[in-house]
């Protein structure tokens, strides 16, 4: 089956997709982008995502391209025609098309909007679920406004990829003070000796993640102790659980950072029963 980009107002075979070559987007990173997930054919948390991405607009000063409830639309259309059951939309909006110049263009250009959608098999989520993945950590080298959704991600595709080449799965930015910020593209937690999440709070210095947000309020109804506060390295290595929490790795347990092994090397239970008990706090829309 052929795959279906929407591209600025019309729905057009993935292949031949195309933006401008003056898109702002692509000369300078001048855009926000979300990735929501698609479960048993349902958006996950769609109101979240949606306010996200209205504050990553508003802090660049780029124009809302249309309602949240026509962009909804966009989406569930771009997942239906890719009859993505499992998987993920993303949804890219740029400050639009301009003669190549620093500053904002002058006038009213629209922005330009990008969706796609594509499944992923949900039991090779959840096998590195079962097994636990490995993060490095890398020094912090990216700019402060990471709280901003942008597409200005080359710090995280290069830590992603120094990940990748360490045979890890995920990178860990640490700070010049050793408290660890961020993954590449997911948040990270640990779970101390007394059972407690710990996880960075999210007023500057991280994305505030929405699947963090749910962990949040999913721990507090099940009475599980957490508190934001940022931990170092040393702590992680010595955590009785670890974690990544992203739209697509949902609750990830992390079984090892650097050279040291987390608890007993595999997933820890406090992990697994968040990840086991997500979609029943989640907001599925359909
Ligand atoms: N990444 N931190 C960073 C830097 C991220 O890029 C992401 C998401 C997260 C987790 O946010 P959420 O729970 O809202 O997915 C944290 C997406 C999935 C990506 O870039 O593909």
């Amino acid at each position: 089956m052929s795959r279906i980009a929407y591209v600025n107002g019309q729905y057009v075979p993935h292949a031949h997709a195309q933006v401008h070559i003056e898109d702002r987007g692509y000369q300078f990173s001048d855009g926000v982008y979300e990735v929501c997930e698609v479960h048993d054919g349902h958006l996950v948390d769609e109101p979240r995502h949606m306010a996200r991405l209205s504050r990553s607009l508003g802090e660049l000063r780029i124009r809302e391209p249309m309602s949240s409830k026509a962009l909804g639309h966009v989406l569930r259309e771009t997942v239906r025609r890719n009859r993505v059951r499992n998987g993920l939309v993303y949804l890219q909006v740029s400050r639009g098309v301009a003669k190549r110049d620093h500053p904002f263009p002058k006038g009213d250009v629209e922005p330009a909007v990008v969706v796609t959608a594509r499944s992923i098999d949900p039991k090779k989520t959840a096998k590195s679920a079962e097994n636990g993945i490995s993060v490095i950590t890398v020094p912090e080298n990216r700019w402060e406004r990471v709280d901003i959704k942008s597409v200005s991600l080359l710090p995280n595709v290069l830590a992603r990829q120094a990940a990748e080449d360490a045979g890890a799965s995920e990178a860990w930015f640490v700070d010049a003070d050793g408290f660890v910020t961020e993954g590449s593209a997911t948040n990270a937690w640990i779970v101390d000796q007394d059972g407690r999440l710990i996880t960075r709070p999210a007023e500057f210095g991280i994305l505030r993640g929405i699947t963090r947000s749910v962990i949040v309020d999913l721990a507090a109804r099940e009475g599980v102790e957490i508190v934001e506060r940022p931990f170092t390295v040393e702590e992680a290595k010595k955590a009785r659980e670890a974690f990544v929490t992203s739209a697509t790795k949902l609750v990830t347990p992390v079984v090892k950072v650097d050279d040291s092994v987390i608890g007993n090397g595999k997933p820890g239970s406090i992990s697994s029963n968040l990840r086991a008990l997500f979609y029943s706090q989640a907001e599925l829309s359909s």
